[in-house]
């Protein structure tokens, strides 16, 4: 969480406020920035709670300025105050910082710098530390602080008296570097990177960065020189911006059949499935004899899709856990264990630690990810990647199907290779998949009427979604998109489970969302919906088109027909709806659609 940024180079000013916009999605509670001119060694501080559009209004307009950092906050130590924004300044050390250093309290006491504080911030108390440390030589301040902290850090650093120079040294929390002829950004991630060079580096661990506009030098913490391993950003820096549409989330839910097509073309090679790595990933899928499949929210969703996908094709012992809990859980892993990854950003602490114990324990460990070049996929023996392009909204929408995507294909090439499929059903499996870029471009048109739907709820407090089988597993992401950005309290039950207690909390006029796909479970999710309607539910209800006519023969409910694929592939329209009904929620209601409060898109601490 919070994105950092230093640059230097001429128009600083733009160059830090343009760059903290784009690292806005990880945190926007506050903002702020240190900026000196060229020589300079004080540099000007100007921060303050709100985003970074609040900040703009505070900042200098124009200014010669050459050097600088800055910050978008999302809270973890100290409130939400313009004193907790960062920078921290104290004495000739101005920083900024993302991620937790646990022990600050004890280095504060034990180095006596509490006189010097005057936020609440741990942040504060390394300012302090690295001052205290400071006698001349950066390189040694650095290296004594950090041997101190405990917890996860990026910390990019300016010392008053070495003008036009940043430092930067990271535990955990990225740190990404690019240059060119004119300048030297570095940034939390590549996002703020795009516009100036189509190359960059991520700084090693236990490493520190020397930059000025000209040049970029990295040390180890022994002083040796480091070669940074050079990446190429991958994606169309063009990719950016609302495009024409009122929020990024609408955009994203837009750009769904053109990245499943992607990734179907990607991994589609003469009309079989090459996972690549020149088979080596093969190998891996024919070698296991259990999978765990560990992330967190959406992409927790999308691998417990997966779990679904595994168990069918495969009838292999699988389970999903919540990177969260599966990093203190006594969950036991081998070498015969698939350990499978699953993270938009590659970025999120709870699954990048997971996979480091995965990896620990012998398992062989997969990653599903969106981000290239990102921290976890540092970390795994193979990557696939979704190659959904930059999502900026923090709702997660196109991630997640394409996500889902990747399971199936992941799935069905390890079901082939371990001959349980024929060619035929492996060749229906992949026409349904080829079918569902148009199917969700079929949803997308019939947004109108979920959009009436979704006025309906608007003054809600409380909406369930109840479903079977696959339906509830996408209900779940349906639930957490309404949730996360409506702020109606919105739970998905299994239909089955209503009556073991949640049917207490339907009373007239309670909204219900069932989710009816799946043809072996349509008679028993029919007596379900009956049952909440005798209690006064006013219930949507998403079906195949082939199936409306099950349920339309009243007009109990209002139903939504989804283009017909088989069951196992529905879950991709159905999630579209729901993606759209919640966006209609949040947009009618007048929200910040694509920054929910207290959200972040990048959580980096635990
Ligand atoms: C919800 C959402 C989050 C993320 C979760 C994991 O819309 O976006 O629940 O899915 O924070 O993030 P990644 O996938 O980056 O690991």
């Amino acid at each position: 969480m919070c994105g950092i940024i230093g640059f230097i180079g001429n128009d600083a000013l733009n160059g830090i406020l343009n760059g903290l916009e784009l690292l806005e999605y990880r945190g926007y509670d506050s903002a702020g920035f240190a900026i000196r001119r060229a020589g300079e060694s004080q540099p000007e501080i100007h921060k303050c709670q709100g985003r970074v559009k609040d900040l703009r209004e505070i900042s200098p307009k124009t200014g010669d300025y050459t050097c600088g950092i800055g910050h978008t906050r999302w809270a973890t130590h100290g409130g939400v105050s313009d004193t907790n924004a960062h920078p921290h300044r104290v004495g000739k050390v101005t920083l900024v910082h993302n991620g937790i250093v646990e022990n600050y309290k004890e280095l504060s006491e034990e180095y006596e710098v509490e006189d010097q504080l005057v936020s609440e911030t741990d942040t504060e108390v390394v300012a302090a530390l690295l001052n205290k440390f400071y006698k001349g030589d950066p390189n040694e301040a650095i290296r004594r602080t950090v041997k101190k902290l405990k917890g996860t850090y990026a910390l990019v650093v300016m010392f008053d008296d070495i003008p036009d120079t940043i430092y930067a040294t990271r535990n955990v929390s990225p740190i990404v570097v690019a240059k060119n002829e004119e300048l030297t950004i570095l940034a939390s991630d590549p996002a703020a990177l795009y516009e100036y060079s189509k190359e960059f580096f991520v700084l090693d661990e236990k490493c520190i960065l020397k930059a000025t506009k000209a040049q970029v030098s990295v040390v180890d913490f022994n002083g040796q020189e480091v070669q940074p391993k050079m990446q190429v950003v991958d994606w169309d820096a063009g990719n950016t911006g609302k495009q024409g549409y009122a929020y990024y989330m609408e955009k994203e839910i837009n750009e769904q059949p053109e990245a499943l097509k992607r990734i179907l073309t990607n991994y589609l090679v003469d009309g079989s499935i090459d996972l690549g790595y020149e088979g080596a990933v093969d190998k891996m899928l024919t070698s296991f004899n259990r999978v765990c499949i560990v992330a967190c929210g959406t992409a927790l969703h999308a691998g417990m899709m997966g779990t679904h996908l595994f168990r069918k094709w495969l009838g292999i012992p699988v389970e999903t856990e919540m990177a969260s809990e599966f990093i203190y859980s006594d969950t036991v892993l081998d070498k015969d264990t698939l350990f499978i990854a699953v993270s938009q950003s590659g970025e999120t602490i709870d699954t990048m630690e997971a996979l480091k114990k995965a990896k620990k324990e012998g398992a062989a460990c997969l990653a599903v990810l969106n981000v290239r070049g990102s921290s976890i996929s540092r970390i795994a023996d193979y990557t696939l990647y979704t190659d959904a392009g930059p999502e900026i909204a923090v709702a997660s929408t196109k991630a997640y199907t394409t996500q889902l995507m990747i399971f199936y294909l992941l799935v069905l090439r390890c079901a082939s290779l371990r001959g349980r499929m024929t060619e035929a059903d492996l060749e229906h499996a992949l026409e349904n998949l080829r079918r569902v870029p148009d199917a969700i471009t079929q949803v997308i048109a019939i947004k109108d009427d979920i959009h009436r739907q979704a006025k309906e709820v608007i003054m809600a407090s409380d909406l369930f979604m109840i479903g079977r089988g696959m339906d509830y597993l996408v209900l779940l992401e349906g639930a957490l998109k309404l949730k996360e950005i409506s702020y109606i309290h919105s739970e998905a039950y299994a239909a089955g489970e209503l009556k073991h207690g949640p049917i207490a909390l339907i009373t007239d006029g309670t909204p219900v969302i069932a989710a009816a796909t799946q043809t072996k479970l349509i008679s028993k999710e029919l007596s379900n919906v009956k049952e909440i309607k005798a209690r006064g539910a006013n219930v949507v209800l998403l079906t195949k088109e082939e199936l409306k006519a099950d349920f339309a023969q009243s007009d109990e409910y209002h139903v939504i027909g989804l283009p017909n694929l088989d069951d196992e592939y529905m879950s991709f329209p159905e999630i579209v709806a729901l993606q759209l009904y919640s966006y209609y929620v949040s947009a009618d209601k007048g929200l910040d659609v694509d920054k929910p409060r207290n959200l972040a898109k990048v959580v980096t601490v635990e």
